[in-house]
C-alpha cells in the first residue's frame, strides 16, 4: 500500500482539528468523508479537499476506495460503526474513549482481532514526541523506578443539558472525556492497577461532573489523577521515581516539552514539539502500521485500550454513572 486513503466518519469539532493535520502525514490522504447528513459531508469534503462524500456511515464503510476510517462521533457512537467496518474488513482509528462501555470495547477489540483488522484507539498523547521521549527516559531508568504518576486535566465547562459533554446519551461526563487521558496517561506508566477509588459530583443529568482518582496497586505504587468539567486545572502531570522526578508542563496530553529533574540534581528543559496540531503523530502511527501489515500498534496496543475502559467504567460506576453504547444508530 504506497498510498493510504482516510475515510473520516462524524465531521464534527475534532474531525475538523485531525484533518488539518493531514498535510503532515507522508504517504497518506483525506479522501472521504461520511456524515448523516449530506449537506455537512459536501462542506467537510471541499473544505479539506475530499471527493468522497457520503451521506451515510454505511456508504464510507462499503466504499472499496478507503483503507482506514477515521470514527470522530462521540463516545456511544463509535461502537456500532467501529464493529460495521471491522466486519466489512476496514481498517479503523477510533476516537478515545475507545468506546462507552468495557464489553463494547471487547467486543470490538475480538472481532479486529478474529478478522485480523487494524484497529486502534486515537489516544494521540502516547505519539507526542515529548511524550515519546519521556518513555525513553523512563525506560532508560532516568528516574529509577517509577512509584507514583500524578496528573490533572480539567476546564470550566458551564451547564447545557444539550452539550455532548453534559448528555448522557452522547457518554457526557468528565470522566470517558478528560478522564480518558490521566488514566491512559497513568496506565502508560504503571500498567493497570489493582484497585480504583473514586470520589465525585455529578451533574443535574446525572454525568460526572468531577471525579478525583486514586489507582492502587499491590506493591505500594499509586496514581492520584483529577478530571473534572466544574473548574479548570492547569492540565498537568508529574512522573516520580525512586531516583528522580519528570514533570510534563501544561498541557500534559500534548506537551511541547518535559522536565527531568534527576534525584540531587538540577531541572533540565528537554524541548520537542510537535508537528501541526498534534495529531499528526498518531495519524503517522496508523499509516505506518497500515502499510506495513500490521492490525495493531505498539504504543497503543488494544489490551491497553481495554485495561483504561476497564478503569474509566469502573470509576463511573462508583460514582453511579452507568453508560451505555448507542443501539439505535443507523450504520
Ligand atoms: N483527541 C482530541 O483531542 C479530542 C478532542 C475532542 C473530542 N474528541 C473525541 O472525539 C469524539 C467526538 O467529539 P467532538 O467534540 O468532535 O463531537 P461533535 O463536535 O459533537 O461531533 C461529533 C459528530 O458525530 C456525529 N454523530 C453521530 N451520532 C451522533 C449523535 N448521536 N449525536 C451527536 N453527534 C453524532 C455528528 O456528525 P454527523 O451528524 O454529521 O454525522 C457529529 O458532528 C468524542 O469521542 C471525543 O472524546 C477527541
Amino acid at each position: 500500500m504506497d498510498e493510504i486513503s482516510w475515510g473520516f466518519v462524524g465531521p464534527g469539532r475534532i474531525a475538523r482539528a485531525v484533518a488539518a493535520d493531514m498535510e503532515h502525514v507522508p504517504h497518506a490522504r483525506l479522501a472521504g468523508v461520511a456524515s448523516r447528513s449530506q449537506q455537512r459531508a459536501a462542506a467537510f469534503a471541499q473544505e479539506f479537499g475530499a471527493d468522497r462524500v457520503h451521506d451515510s456511515y454505511r456508504g464510507i464503510i462499503e466504499d472499496p476506495q478507503i483503507d482506514v476510517l477515521y470514527i470522530a462521533t462521540p463516545h456511544p457512537q463509535h461502537h456500532a460503526i467501529a464493529l460495521a467496518a471491522i466486519e466489512a474488513g476496514k481498517a479503523v482509528l477510533v476516537e478515545k474513549a475507545f468506546t462507552a462501555t468495557v464489553e463494547g470495547a471487547q467486543e470490538v477489540i475480538d472481532a479486529a482481532r478474529s478478522r485480523g483488522v487494524f484497529a486502534m484507539e486515537a489516544m494521540w498523547t502516547r505519539f507526542q514526541p515529548a511524550v515519546v521521549r519521556l518513555r525513553e527516559l523512563v525506560g532508560d531508568g532516568a528516574i529509577g523506578e517509577v512509584r507514583c504518576v500524578q496528573a490533572d486535566l480539567a476546564v470550566d465547562k458551564p451547564f447545557d443539558p444539550a452539550d455532548r459533554l453534559f448528555d448522557p446519551a452522547q457518554g457526557g461526563g468528565a470522566m470517558l472525556d478528560l478522564g480518558v487521558y490521566v488514566v491512559s496517561f497513568a496506565h502508560y506508566f504503571l500498567g493497570a492497577p489493582d484497585r480504583v477509588e473514586v470520589v465525585g459530583s455529578l451533574a443535574p443529568t446525572g454525568v460526572d461532573l468531577e471525579a478525583a482518582l486514586l489507582l492502587g496497586y499491590d506493591d505500594g505504587r499509586a496514581a492520584t489523577l483529577l478530571a473534572s468539567l466544574r473548574q479548570p486545572s492547569p492540565g498537568s502531570a508529574r512522573i516520580i521515581g525512586t531516583e528522580g522526578v519528570i514533570d510534563v508542563p501544561p498541557r500534559f496530553h500534548h506537551p511541547s516539552s518535559i522536565v527531568l529533574t534527576p534525584r540531587g540534581g538540577d531541572p533540565e528543559v528537554i524541548e520537542a514539539p510537535a508537528l501541526g496540531g498534534g495529531y499528526s503523530h498518531e495519524l503517522i502511527e496508523v499509516t505506518e502500521c497500515l502499510r506495513a501489515g500490521r492490525t495493531e500498534s505498539e504504543v497503543m496496543p488494544l489490551a491497553d485500550t481495554l485495561a483504561v475502559q476497564r478503569t474509566l467504567n469502573q470509576a463511573c460506576e462508583a460514582l453511579g454513572v452507568h453508560h451505555q453504547e448507542d443501539s439505535d444508530l443507523r450504520v
